[in-house]
């Protein structure tokens, strides 16, 4: 089994230090190991005993502490950690960092790194905005320093502006994928995912069951890995990734047209949506009555998004999804090939469809590779994992 990844998170003093408390529970919860290192700032707006509360680990506040057994908290600290974490980082600590400065722990600490340093800067606008601040933030990222956020928003001061600390949540997610190796590093990744909405009149529709969650797991996995991330979507049961590029496009002939205008420079294709099939040939501008005879609908072929796209002089490498109730790898299979497809996913439908799980069957030109029942997030790793091996041959 992996190892447990392990952080020293650094905390500054600014008032967004209270959000540390969310992280620290959330990071614990996802088994990373938590070291929590506080300058004496950050003692004034949130206390050590919280966090070691949290943490489940003495908190270290100054750089005498007896109880580090070689006498080098600087070191030791660094060195047992996979990467440091400062959130809050305020305007002062960013730039104490700038120059090298080693005037407590905290500093001292990522100065004697050989770890990776990612900083969530949180302050007033008008601190962010600041052409000297604006200097440092350059010349951090130039030191190959992350800097996550900030977001914009009401500030504890009352103004509104850029210069908030992301939510707990969201560094949570920039942290977890700083750990994922990058397979996909400089890759494109067009995803489609979650069910068309056919329009029958302004308040009836034909759709399915597809909840978008599997299409919406890969997109945050591929960008986990490195790939910049277009997610087109349907209809979705899900919350939309912040990190990649969200496009909507509600029926299936909207679909085709994102696609096709999204797909020009992309190296992989995976279609995870549930398309409609069909599509009410005509569309009433009005509500239809009800009345006492049945009522026919016309229903038209849609295009197929996925056979085109693979169909294109310099396709991308394109992944498909098969969602069957019977015969599921003998239909898969047939699709892959119809579709002329390197990858194909099959899932049996009415368990994959608005589940957190899934149990799928990989098809390629090798054969069938069966992967483990598990979360829909786990499965999206590993069908990369496979995209990235094979599109690399
Ligand atoms: O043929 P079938 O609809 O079962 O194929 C499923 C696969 O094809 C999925 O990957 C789905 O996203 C894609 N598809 C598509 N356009 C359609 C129908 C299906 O891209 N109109």
């Amino acid at each position: 089994m992996q190892k447990n990844k392990s952080i020293v998170l650094g905390i500054t003093g600014g008032i967004a230090a209270y959000k540390a408390a969310e992280l620290v529970r959330l990071l614990v919860k996802n088994n990373i190991d938590v070291q929590v290192v506080m300058t004496e700032a950050a003692c004034q707006f949130i206390t050590p005993i919280t966090m070691q509360a949290l943490s489940g680990k003495p908190v270290y506040t100054g750089m005498w502490d007896a109880s580090i057994p070689n006498g080098m908290p600087h070191i030791e600290l660094s060195r047992l950690a996979d990467a440091i974490v400062i959130a809050p980082a305020s305007a002062d600590f960013i730039a104490k960092l700038v120059h090298g400065r080693a005037d407590d722990l905290l500093s001292t600490l990522c100065l004697a790194r050989d770890c990776a340093l990612l900083v969530a800067p949180a302050m007033n606008k008008q601190m962010w905005e600041n052409p000297a601040t604006q200097r440092n933030i350059a010349q951090l990222k130039t030191d190959s320093i992350a800097i996550l956020g900030p977001d914009s928003g009401e500030q504890a001061c009352g103004e509104i502006g850029l210069g908030r600390m992301l939510e707990a949540e969201d560094l949570l997610t920039l942290i977890k994928a700083h750990f994922q190796p990058k397979l996909l590093q400089g890759k494109k990744v067009l995803i489609t995912a979650g069910a068309t909405l056919e329009m029958i009149d302004p308040v009836r529709a034909i759709t399915n069951l597809s909840s978008g969650k599997m299409g919406i797991a890969i997109a945050q996995a591929a960008y986990e890995m490195g790939a910049e991330v277009t997610l087109i979507h349907g209809k979705v049961d899900a919350p939309l990734p912040k990190s990649t590029r969200n496009i909507s496009a509600p029926s299936a002939d909207a679909m085709y047209e994102t696609v096709m205008c999204n797909v020009a420079d992309q190296d992989v294709f995976i279609g995870v949506a549930a398309v409609a099939d069909y599509t009410p040939a005509q569309k009433s501008g009005h509500k239809i009555k009800k009345s006492e005879q049945a009522l026919s609908i016309q229903l038209n072929r849609t295009k197929d998004i996925l056979a085109d796209v693979a169909s294109l002089p310099n396709a991308p490498f394109c992944v498909g999804f098969a969602a069957e109730t019977d015969h599921l790898l003998t239909y898969a299979e047939q699709k892959r090939i119809a579709k002329k497809l390197p990858l194909i996913v099959a899932n049996t439908a009415t368990e994959a469809m608005g589940s957190d799980e899934n149990e799928v069957t990989l098809l390629d030109k090798n054969g069938a590779h069966p992967l483990e029942r598990a979360q829909k997030f786990a499965i999206a790793q590993e069908i990369l994992r496979h995209v990235a091996l094979s599109s690399s041959d």
